[in-house]
């Protein structure tokens, strides 16, 4: 039964639209609404958003909540919520259309290819909100704060833009310090405890995702790193 309405989702969220999907991760291209292939390389301003508000992306956004909860704050700004898994882009796709977010879209691939779909400077701001922490050591390359991933946002992330990662691990947190120590980028913000910290940004407490209401319930710190990638 669950997985007819994943199904049912899948199909759904190809009738947006408002997102746009990569099916094959090893072949980046762009599918829209009709099924048609879509370049919008550069051109998510000119050809998408109709303005050249600054674009801001959330990757791991599962349902969107960043996206939707900023854009709906931020109506001069434009969000692209960034996620694999098409059932969950449907939740936040989906509340966009019916509420009229116009500053709001969501693109489905894995974000190993990211940098195929935004263009060199193309996005101001990153959010990465919690994502999956690859606990084993082995897997570390695939943590979306590796120095590999932090490459492909460099190709993307327009000069002076701000990289925010929030997450209730530990295992993110320390690694992503240590990356950016290693890397020798600089951190504006370090912040192990969002609920005993003053003076940061309200939304980082107002909009909270799937996964931080569950973590919070199992008693877990939320973490917040901002950082840049002009060394
Ligand atoms: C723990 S969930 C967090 C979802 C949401 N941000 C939240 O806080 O509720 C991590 C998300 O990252 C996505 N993800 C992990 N690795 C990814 C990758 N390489 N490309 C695209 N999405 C990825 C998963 O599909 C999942 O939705």
């Amino acid at each position: 039964m669950a997985g007819k309405r994943k199904l049912e989702k899948f199909a759904m969220v190809s009738t947006f639209p408002n997102t746009f999907q990569n099916f094959r991760w090893e072949d980046p291209v762009l599918i829209n609404n009709k099924q048609e292939e879509i370049d919008l390389c550069s051109k998510w301003r000119e050809e998408y958003f109709n303005n050249d508000h600054p674009i801001v992306i959330e990757l791991a956004c599962g349902y969107g909540e960043y996206t939707i909860g900023l854009a709906e704050r931020y109506p001069q700004k434009s969000f692209i919520g960034v996620d694999i898994k098409g059932n969950r882009v449907y939740q936040g796709a989906k509340y966009a259309l019916e509420n009229k977010l116009e500053n709001v879209a969501f693109l489905r691939t894995d974000i190993r290819q990211i940098h195929h779909f935004f263009a060199e400077e193309e996005v101001d701001e990153i959010w990465i909100t919690f994502p999956d922490p690859f606990r084993k050591k082995r897997q570390a390359k695939n943590r979306l704060t590796s120095a590999g991933f932090i490459d492909r946002y460099r190709k993307i992330l327009k000069k002076g833009g701000l990289i925010h990662v929030k997450s209730d691990s530990d295992i993110i947190y320390e690694y992503t310090r240590e990356v950016l120590d290693e890397l020798k980028l600089p951190v504006f913000i370090d912040c192990n405890d969002i609920d005993k910290a003053e003076g940061l940004d309200p939304v980082l407490k107002e909009i909270q995702t799937r996964y931080e209401k569950i973590h919070r319930q199992l008693r877990q710190t939320i973490k917040y790193i901002q950082f840049g990638l002009d060394s």
